[in-house]
């Protein structure tokens, strides 16, 4: 059976992890694989997240397996998180495995709901979408998410592409901090946008990853609501990797808005099916972490300061960069963006030289994880790019 297989393409991302791990200089530096990462390098255990866990580990009576819709602290604490309040009857939330598994969940739910289902995408965009979408057969129709200057995301060929969208479709957008430009639409274009999707029966898919890494927490929460409650129907996946930095613990959430409480209950009951045939029963650890977290104030407060300072850092290192770059043309896309990563207008030729002569490695698309610096880095990181892209 298995010497038929050709061998599998590796993620550009892999191989620049594999290439920072084999070099030997102690001064090296990856801005590859997209996780947030302290002064040191490091992505530690959230202090709240550790409370957490020390309380449950004291306090847990069973392994027994969960419901199927999810741990019901976890599902009750981000919905309170997320409305500011009570979840409407009519949106459902269901436990994924990651964000990922959110993303995976909603398109087997609009392909059980619709066979012919198409997704719209704009590229680049985080790989799994398009490779999520080609192993359920879901065909993929793409458009350039940015303008021809590279600058800015362009609402205009969002729009266009909506041109040969069908009724059952989805579109799939970036919630806040775009992976991998960094750069987003404002809320009232994404909103006009999705308003204008949903007139035409297309169901947008929000994969929301980032949030509290760009923006305040509330101004991100606020917005994601915003769109739940200008739409009739849509899905919501939010990842428990990166905001509470639980990223091995793989737990995400998704949330399915539909026309009434029935069809919610609806939605929630196929998508507990879909769930039961992938992995039968959620896991419980993450999602019970992020449930301690946000039933206790004190907690919750402790974990938004937490991811306030992530923000702050990461903006302090935009300034640096700003500060130091002489507006080298290569770089002024880096104080334009948000979030973790910029996408930045070099191919394989300069990262291969950023990680051949300054031992600084990062995937061949351009895309930079600004959390692997620190204010010195940075500094190096910059002057690596001035010596090697010419003005
Ligand atoms: C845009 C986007 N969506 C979803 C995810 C999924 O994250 P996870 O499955 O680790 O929660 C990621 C992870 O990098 C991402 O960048």
């Amino acid at each position: 059976m298995f010497e038929s297989f050709s061998p599998p393409s590796v993620d550009a991302l892999y191989r620049t992890a594999a290439a920072y791990a084999a070099d030997p200089r102690p001064d090296k530096l990856d801005l590859g694989v997209g996780v947030y990462r302290d002064e040191n390098g490091l992505s530690p255990v959230m202090r709240s997240v550790r409370i957490a866990e020390e309380r449950l580990c004291a306090e847990n009576e069973t392994k027994a397996y969960l419901p199927l819709a999810g741990e019901p602290g976890f599902l009750a604490g981000m919905s309170a998180l997320l409305f500011d309040g009570e979840r409407p009857d009519n949106v459902a939330a269901v436990q994924s495995v990651g964000g990922t598994g959110g993303i995976r969940l909603a398109l087997e739910l609009a392909q059980h709901a619709n066979p012919d289902v198409r997704v719209h995408l704009g590229v680049p965009s985080w790989p799994n979408h398009q490779g999520i979408s080609d192993r359920l057969k879901i065909p993929v129709s793409v458009y350039d998410y940015l303008n021809d200057q590279k600058d800015a995301a362009s609402f205009d060929n969002a729009r266009n592409s909506l041109r040969n969208a069908r009724q059952g479709d989805v579109l799939i957008v970036h919630g806040p901090c775009h992976n991998p430009t960094g750069l987003d639409l404002p809320s009232d274009e994404v909103v006009s946008l999705l308003r204008e999707a949903a007139s035409m029966g297309v169901i947008p898919l929000i994969d929301a990853a980032y949030y509290g890494l760009g923006n305040p927490l509330d101004e991100d929460l606020t917005a994601i609501r915003d769109i739940i409650e200008q739409l009739p129907e849509c899905f919501v996946s939010m990842s428990g990797s990166k905001a509470f930095g639980l990223y091995r613990d793989r737990i995400g959430i998704l949330f399915i808005k539909c026309r009434d409480g029935a069809s919610a209950e609806l939605a929630r009951g196929n998508a507990e099916v879909l769930a039961r045939v992938n992995y039968s029963a959620p896991a419980a650890h993450g999602a019970q972490v992020i449930g301690t977290i946000l039933s206790d104030q004190a907690l919750k407060e402790d974990w938004q300061t937490e991811l306030a300072l992530m923000r702050g850092r990461m903006t302090v290192l935009r300034e640096t960069i700003k500060a130091t770059a002489d507006d080298h043309p290569a770089l002024q896309i880096i104080w334009r963006t948000k979030g973790i990563f910029s996408l930045l207008p070099f191919g394989p030729e300069v990262t291969e030289a950023l990680a051949e002569q300054h031992a600084i490695h990062m995937p061949p698309t351009g895309r930079v994880n600004l959390a692997g610096l620190s204010p010195d880095t940075a500094v190096r990181f910059v002057d690596a790019v001035k010596e090697l892209v010419a003005r």
